[in-house]
């Protein structure tokens, strides 16, 4: 089929490319020229693993390409998907600027066409949105009524970053809110190929879907870092031994030792972040408040979620004895692995915890895109005392203790005993429990999350069972 996919942002990338791939004929359509011209020569704007590939075979087979033109775009396709954001406004509702002003261009490139076209919106938005505020604007702008030559539809990502090709190809579900049948059969047909459960419903339920599974989602990593939480002031515990204890109900890990998708999120760490899980809660907090509808687990999850870099700044003052003119390192910046995504990272939010508790704060992460980007945040932000740096030895260079924010694979390659020397202090407070297995190291103090730090700064501490130094 023939698609118009409306912003190049992660998911619209992602998905046109993916749709290309499976044989598609994708136009992705962006208002930004160099994203377009980056596009158009086979160059990939964002980190994703997989994508630089998947965008220069659909060039090269010219079943992708990308315009500014939205008009001629929509020319020659049957759906457009809007793709572009939704970021978080003042208030912690979804600003939809954006997705309007791209249902409205839609409309009016529609205008005077006769053909049958289908907009589909694959943005998050709360319910309710697709079947007003969006199907006003295109019938409206394009003088048509759904129903007749104007499909609307409502086609949630579940796209989780450092792995969306995967989750695209392989999806769990395909989720297809659909507010006529002319519109539904088109989507159907757009993901023939796909050997997944394929649920058919109304745009509101498509819309509430996407939030109720990243809510389910948050809520697991919030129960967890809870449960870690507890355990930091309950010598003797261990999170993650007990997470362990429970992905062992066979709710969650089959008989045959097969985990489910569930344990994935009931881990410690230092809180969740990124593009998708702290603004859409707000969003789907404001709009249950916004109808009078209960909110206290997704208040809780929030909350929890909030908390926690303070706590793992607690955790670390106890482990060290104060932080007032400590030199901290934080390890890594991109809200996760696998992407140069700095949205909402847990690690910058950490870092500026520990400036404002009087630390030194010194932030490195081994990827240079998400490092190049992070001297603009911090200016942002006013966080501008923070220092950056690609060279991992000079943010350990007599640091007095280091986090790791990102669980990089490349911080659990490190020869840690090696960078200790170079310390002042010798303390990791391994935040994603990233080196948990690694065998004790002598003058290396490891303290995972999740477990309680000694009320005084100690001599030597106890790390996976083993006395060090
Ligand atoms: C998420 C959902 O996984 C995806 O299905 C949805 O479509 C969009 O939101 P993403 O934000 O890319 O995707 O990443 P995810 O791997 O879910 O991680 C989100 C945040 O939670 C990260 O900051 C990550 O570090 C954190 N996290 C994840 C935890 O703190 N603990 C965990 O156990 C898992």
């Amino acid at each position: 089929m023939r698609v118009a996919i409306i912003g190049t942002g992660y998911v619209g990338l992602v998905t046109g490319a993916c749709l290309a791939h499976l044989g598609h004929t994708i136009v992705c359509v962006d208002s930004n020229p160099a994203r377009v011209a980056a596009i158009e020569s086979g160059e990939c704007p964002i980190h994703e693993d997989g994508l630089p590939q998947l965008l220069k075979d659909g060039l090269r087979r010219g079943l992708l390409r990308a315009t500014s033109d939205l008009e001629s775009a929509i020319d020659s396709c049957e759906i457009s998907m809007l793709c572009v954001g939704t970021p978080s406004a003042d208030d912690g509702s979804a600003d939809l600027g954006p997705l309007l002003a791209a249902a409205r261009q839609v409309g009016e490139a529609l205008r005077g066409r006769k053909d049958f076209h289908v907009v589909a919106v694959k943005s998050t938005v709360v319910p309710g949105t697709t079947d007003t505020l969006v199907r006003e604007t295109i019938e409206h702008n394009s003088g048509r009524r759904v129903g007749d030559t104007l499909g609307l539809a409502m086609n949630p990502e579940f796209l989780s970053q450092g792995s969306a090709i995967r989750d695209f190809m392989e999806a769990d579900r395909v989720i297809i809110g659909a507010a006529d049948l002319r519109g539904q059969r088109a989507l159907e047909d757009l993901y023939d190929a796909f050997d997944c459960p394929i649920l058919t419903t109304s745009l509101r339920n498509a819309e509430m879907i996407k939030y109720g599974a990243n809510a389910l989602q948050a809520t697991l990593i919030s129960f967890a870092n809870q449960i870690a939480g507890i355990c930091e002031h309950a010598p003797g515990t261990d999170e993650a031994v007990i997470m362990t204890g429970l992905h062992l109900d066979r709710n969650l890990t089959a008989r045959d030792g097969a985990p489910c998708g569930a344990t994935k999120f009931l881990r410690g760490g230092i809180g969740f972040g990124g593009s998708c899980f702290p603004k859409d809660l707000e969003a789907f907090r404001h709009f249950a408040r916004g109808i009078g509808a209960p909110t206290e687990m997704l208040d809780a999850v929030i909350a929890t979620n909030r908390r926690r870099p303070a706590d793992i700044a607690g955790l670390l003052d106890r482990l060290l004895g104060g932080l007032n003119g400590a030199r901290i390192a934080v390890l890594g910046l991109a809200f996760k692995p696998g992407t140069d995504d700095l949205r909402c990272s847990p690690g910058i939010t950490l870092a500026a915890e520990l400036l404002a508790r009087g630390a030194e704060v010194r932030c490195h992460d081994p990827l240079p895109a998400a490092l190049a980007q992070a001297s603009d945040v911090l200016a942002q932000r006013n966080l501008t005392d923070i220092t950056l740096s690609d060279r991992l030895d000079q943010v350990l260079a007599d640091a007095d203790g280091a986090v790791i924010a990102t669980a990089w694979p490349y911080y659990r390659d490190v020869d840690w005993r090696r960078a200790a020397l170079t310390m002042a202090a010798p303390v990791i407070l391994d935040g994603r429990d990233l080196l948990r297995g690694l065998p004790p190291q002598a003058g290396l103090v490891i303290q995972p999350i999740g477990i309680a730090a000694p009320a005084n700064r100690p001599s030597h501490i106890a790390t996976n069972g083993e006395t060090i130094r």
